[in-house]
């Protein structure tokens, strides 16, 4: 008999692993509990209708990725039914609001949820059919204030705060704002005609996307087609006067808030209920599958599905993916040694050299610099050697006091010579 194997796509997660998702989904929990979010939990399957009509039929998703079965009745009072696997929990959420009235208590709705999403995809590094989202959904009857990009910008920030107190370092937020859906109608034909021309010189994929759903070129990650994309008309400049004003908005609380970010044009995402602003956080380390999450605002997503009026936005975070980005960056971490020892000036090489053998001494890893190094060069040095630099100058040495930096917090800290063994020994968790 053949061994039976975890189905392609899926897979087994088991100790110590299980340790970091956990740690990952206490941090997730506490934190959407300061910015008084509650957890949903909704069906793992749902009614196929839910998402041709939410997701949107034409989309990669429905069309091609779901996991659906025709579900048999069971007795004469039943209907057969097509039923899904969630693909995500976007349209789940929407649905649970619009089945318990949510709407009617007039109060804004924060939800979070963690769990399972399937999507029949090429499984590759960060790819699975079966992966887990943590996800979260501001929705509202307008007049709970649901529409405002006040609203936009703090679960933005609840983002970055989320990434951060996780440890993960070096992300990148993308923004752009796909409009109303007039907007985004008006935006396909422009792109449409100008592809008309172009199209014929670029990937087979974008030869059909251009007549099928122009919007999807934007995502082409083909390097001969960069140039054709570049030069596109951008969506920016098919957006209404509402719209302007509504991103503008979002980026001015962001500034006030000091969330940095980037605008990318090119961020339309896959889904069809998007509006407005529409959002992902990148991370270098990921490699081709690089979305450490993504979402958006998705004003008329409640409507389309037969609900009444309810603006919301939200995101899900590929857990999967930051438990990689973890991973990664504790090996690197390990690879490295604990500190970087930059004196300012050769006269300070010998008292360099002293301090060096005593953390050496003292049990720790240390690399020597010299005083030679003007400081950028120091720095360059110890940011691929080392986790943290010490700075070694005359006010250092007559003050007895020096100034340590941490490369993955970016915190610089002033510590007694005395103590640095210990304060290094202690905030590498040892
Ligand atoms: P999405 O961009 O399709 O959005 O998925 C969000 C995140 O889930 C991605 O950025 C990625 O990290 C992760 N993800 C997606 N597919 C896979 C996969 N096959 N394997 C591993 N991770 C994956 C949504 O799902 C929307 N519901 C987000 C949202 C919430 N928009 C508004 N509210």
């Amino acid at each position: 008999m053949s061994t039976l194997k975890a189905v392609r796509g899926t897979r087994d997660l088991l100790p110590p692993e299980t340790a970091l998702w956990n740690r990952i989904e206490e941090t997730a929990r506490r934190v959407f509990a300061r910015y008084n979010f509650g957890e949903i939990r909704t069906p793992v399957f749902e009614d196929t209708a839910l998402f041709a009509r939410g997701v949107g039929e034409e989309t990669d998703i429905v069309s091609k990725e779901m996991y659906t079965w025709e579900d048999r009745a069971r007795a004469a009072s039943e209907k057969s039914q097509s039923l899904t696997l969630r693909p995500e929990n976007t349209a789940g959420v929407v649905r649970a609001y619009i089945e318990h009235k949510l709407g009617e208590t007039g109060q804004l709705q924060k939800l979070y949820y963690i769990g399972p999403q399937f999507r029949r995809e090429r499984p590759q590094k960060g790819r699975y059919r079966q992966f887990s989202q943590i996800g979260a959904e501001v929705i509202g009857p307008p007049s709970s204030g649901s529409e405002s990009p006040l609203r936009d910008a703090e679960v933005l920030e609840m983002l970055a705060t989320l990434l951060d107190e996780l440890g993960i370092t070096g992300w990148t937020l993308n923004i752009n704002s796909v409009g109303s859906s007039a907007d985004r109608a008006r935006y396909n034909e422009v792109l449409r005609a100008a592809l008309k021309d172009v199209a014929p010189k670029m990937c087979v994929d974008c030869q059909r996307r251009a007549v099928t759903n122009p919007l999807r070129v934007l995502d082409c990650k083909v390097p001969e087609d960069q140039p054709y994309i570049e030069a596109l008309p951008k969506i920016s400049d098919s957006l209404d006067e509402e719209s302007k004003k509504h991103f503008a908005a979002v980026t001015a609380a962001l500034d006030a808030a000091g969330v940095p970010y980037v605008r990318n044009h090119r961020l339309v995402r896959g889904l069809d209920y998007y509006t407005r602003t529409t959002f992902e956080f990148t991370h270098g380390g990921l490699g081709a599958q690089n979305a450490l999450l993504g979402g958006g605002r998705y004003d008329g997503l409640s409507e389309a599905i037969g609900g009444p009026k309810a603006p919301g936005i939200g995101f899900a975070i590929g857990e999967d993916r930051l438990v990689l980005t973890l991973l990664a960056q504790e090996t690197a971490a390990a690879a490295k040694v604990d500190a970087f020892l930059a004196p300012l000036g050769e006269e300070l090489n010998p008292a360099a050299l002293a301090l060096a053998r005593e953390l050496r001494r003292a049990g720790l890893s240390a690399e020597l610099g010299d005083g030679s190094f003007r400081l950028k060069k120091s720095f360059e040095a110890a940011d691929k050697t080392a986790r943290r630099i010490v700075i070694l100058g005359e006010d250092e040495l007559a003050s007895g006091i020096l100034t340590v930096k941490d490369f993955a917090t970016g915190t610089q800290t002033k510590v007694p010579r005395a103590e640095l063994a210990e304060f290094l020994r202690k905030s590498s968790g040892e």
